[in-house]
C-alpha cells in the first residue's frame, strides 16, 4: 500500500473515532452505567471497516468527505450494537470482543441488552441530524440503513443464522444468510455514498451496488476461516467459536480450500465492477483486497 495511501485510511480511522466519541452520550450522563456500557461497546478498538468503506466509496464518487461522517458513524453504530447482541448468552455466548471482555460479561446482561438498544435510535439520530444533508437524502439515508438493520437485513440474517446451528445448507442458501447477517451492511456503506452522490448514474449505481454485496458476503467467509485459522490473542474473540456452536459456516461445510476459493472469486468480481471509476476507486480497491487478506 502506498504510504499516501495508508496515511488516508489513518486519518479517515481516526476521523471516525472522534465523530463517535462525540456521538455517544457522556460517562458523566445519567444513566451512567448505560452511557458508559455504550461507549465501551462502541470505543473499543473495532477495525471500523464500514466507515471506512463509506469514505472510501464517497472518494470513488467524488462525495465531500464531510457529507460521509453521517452514515459513516451511524453504520458503525449499528454494527456495535449487532456485536452486543450477537455475544450475548442467548446468540453465541462468547465473553472475548475485540480482545477485552463482551459487554454482557464486563457489565452484566440487562446492561448490555440495553446499550445495544439504545445505540440502534442513536445512529438515526445522528442521520436525522445532519443539517449539511438536504432533508430528502437523510430520508433516503435513514431507509436504507434501516433496511440493512432489520427483519430482511442484518437482524434477519441474525435470525437465519440462529435457526442453522447444527444444520447443513447449500452454498446458496448460506451465501443469502451471509449477505443479510454482514453484507447488508456493508453494502449499505458503499451505497451510501451513492445516495449523497445525487447525480450519480444508474451504471455506477449498479457497479457499487454489486461491489457491496460481493464484498459484503466475503468479509463473512473471510470471518469464519478466521475462526478456524486465526489465534484467540490475534483475532480478539474465541477462536474455534463457530465448531463449538455447530455454526453454518462455509468453511464448516465445505472446507477451507473452496473458502478461500470462493472469497478470491468474489475479490475479483468486486475489483471488476470498480474498474470504470479510474484511479478514485483505489482506496475501495485496497479496502476490499484487505477484507480478503486480513488476519484479523
Ligand atoms: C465482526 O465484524 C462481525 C461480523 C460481521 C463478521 P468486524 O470484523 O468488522 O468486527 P470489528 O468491528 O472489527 O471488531
Ligand atoms: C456476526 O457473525 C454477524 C453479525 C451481524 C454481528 P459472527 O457471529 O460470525 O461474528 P463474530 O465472529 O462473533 O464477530
Ligand atoms: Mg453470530
Ligand atoms: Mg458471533
Ligand atoms: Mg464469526
Amino acid at each position: 500500500m502506498p504510504d499516501t495511501f495508508r496515511d488516508r485510511i489513518a486519518a479517515y480511522t481516526e476521523r471516525v473515532e472522534e465523530r463517535l466519541d462525540a456521538a455517544l452520550p457522556q460517562p458523566s450522563t445519567d444513566p451512567r452505567r448505560l452511557h458508559e456500557a455504550m461507549r465501551y461497546a462502541v470505543l473499543n478498538g473495532g477495525k471500523r471497516v464500514r466507515p471506512l468503506l463509506v469514505y472510501a466509496a464517497g472518494e470513488c464518487l467524488g462525495v465531500d468527505a464531510a457529507l460521509l461522517d453521517a452514515p459513516a458513524v451511524a453504520i458503525e453504530l449499528i454494527h456495535a450494537f449487532s456485536l452486543v447482541h450477537d455475544d450475548l448468552p442467548a446468540m453465541d455466548d462468547d465473553d472475548l470482543r475485540r480482545g477485552k471482555p463482551t459487554v454482557h460479561v464486563k457489565y452484566d446482561e440487562a446492561t448490555a441488552i440495553l446499550a445495544a438498544d439504545a445505540l440502534q435510535p442513536l445512529a438515526f439520530a445522528v442521520l436525522s441530524q445532519q443539517q449539511a444533508i438536504p432533508a430528502a437524502v437523510r430520508i433516503g439515508l435513514v431507509r436504507l440503513i434501516a433496511n440493512a438493520c432489520g427483519s430482511t437485513g442484518m437482524t434477519g440474517g441474525q435470525s437465519i443464522d440462529l435457526a442453522a446451528e447444527g444444520n447443513s445448507m447449500s452454498a446458496e442458501a448460506l451465501e443469502l444468510m451471509y449477505a443479510l447477517k454482514t453484507g447488508a451492511l456493508i453494502h449499505a456503506a458503499v451505497m451510501s455514498a451513492c445516495l449523497l452522490r445525487e447525480d450519480v448514474s444508474a451504471a455506477d449505481t449498479r457497479a457499487i451496488d454489486a461491489f457491496g454485496h460481493a464484498i459484503g458476503v466475503a468479509f463473512q467467509i473471510k470471518d469464519d476461516i478466521l475462526d478456524i485459522e486465526g489465534e484467540t490473542h490475534v483475532i480478539g474473540k474465541q477462536a474455534g467459536a463457530d465448531e463449538r456452536l455447530g455454526k453454518a459456516t462455509y468453511p464448516g461445510l465445505f472446507g477451507l480450500d473452496r473458502s478461500r476459493r470462493r472469497c478470491d472469486e468474489l475479490l475479483d468480481g468486486a475489483l471488476q465492477h470498480l474498474e470504470r471509476f479510474g484511479d478514485e476507486a483505489t482506496p475501495l480497491k485496497w479496502l476490499a483486497r484487505f477484507i480478503v487478506e486480513r488476519g484479523q
